[in-house]
């Protein structure tokens, strides 16, 4: 067992900094491994299946993916019907695991020092990177408490989880063949679960870059005409 001491590893995402973009590759292959592996116990109910061409995926690939993937059931026909894109993924209570709709905003992987959040400033705020140190965080140690087996787990506060470890190396095939280790699709699926839970991320970055260059100029323009303005008095 470890020193108890929370361990959050610093990865390196395509989207964070001003100008970071999701990679639509990874987010692709997080997409894949969420279906094969994650959604068996989890749910993502308020991201919409039609939300998934952003992904690059045609309006045929979501209708096939929504209807080959996902039941939902219909309280006109009274019954489970295939899914389609006007669906959201479906609710998953069956073993009591969290919706991973909002999991990448409502963890943090960073902290401190001394509680300031400091780190946060540095880092960002390490929703993805506390979901990636999850995934491949675990020691192997299992103990069994109130007749629940716990798996000890180095970024789970606490240090002990009752979520079994969900990959293992080459447990997911990609179709171009790209790395499929624990440690990869880790990364993978820590990437799309940001995108679910903040599709719209590089829209707010642009609108920020645009205010800020925005607010420049205004500022550049309002020095000039304030120069101007008292020049006959001064
Ligand atoms: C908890 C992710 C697969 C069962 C969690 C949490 C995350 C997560 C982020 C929340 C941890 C927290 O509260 O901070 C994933 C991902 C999966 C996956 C990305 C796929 C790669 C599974 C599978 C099962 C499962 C297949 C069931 C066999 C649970 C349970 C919890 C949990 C029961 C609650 C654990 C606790 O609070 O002790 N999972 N999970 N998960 N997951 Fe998963």
């Amino acid at each position: 067992a470890g020193d108890g001491e929370q361990h959050i590893e610093d990865f390196h995402f395509s989207f964070e900094g001003p100008f970071g973009t999701f990679d639509q590759h990874q987010l692709q292959r997080g997409l894949q491994i969420y279906t094969e592996v994650c959604a068996a116990c989890h749910g993502l109910r308020y991201v919409p299946l039609r939300d998934l061409t952003a992904l690059g995926y045609s309006d045929e690939q979501v209708i096939a993916y929504a209807a080959d993937n996902f039941e939902v059931f219909d309280p006109e026909l009274d019954d489970f019907r295939p899914a389609i894109p006007t669906d959201h993924f479906p609710i998953n209570n069956g073993v009591g695991a969290p919706d991973l709709s909002l999991m990448a905003k409502a963890r943090a992987g960073f902290h401190g020092p001394y509680g300031l959040g400091i780190n946060q400033l540095v880092k960002g705020m390490g929703g993805a990177e506390y979901i990636a140190s999850l995934l491949h965080g675990y020691t192997g140690h299992e103990k069994e408490e109130a007749g629940a087996v716990l798996y000890e787990n180095t970024a789970f506060p606490g240090g002990w989880i009752s979520m079994a470890p969900p990959l293992s190396d080459e447990q997911v095939e990609f179709t171009d063949g790209h790395e499929n280790t624990v440690d990869a699709m880790s990364q993978d699926v820590a990437a799309f679960l940001m995108w679910a839970a903040e599709p719209k991320m590089m829209d707010r970055k642009n609108a920020g870059f645009v205010g800020v260059i925005f607010l420049t100029v205004l500022s550049v323009l309002l020095y000039l005409v304030n120069k101007r303005l008292w020049a006959p008095i001064k």
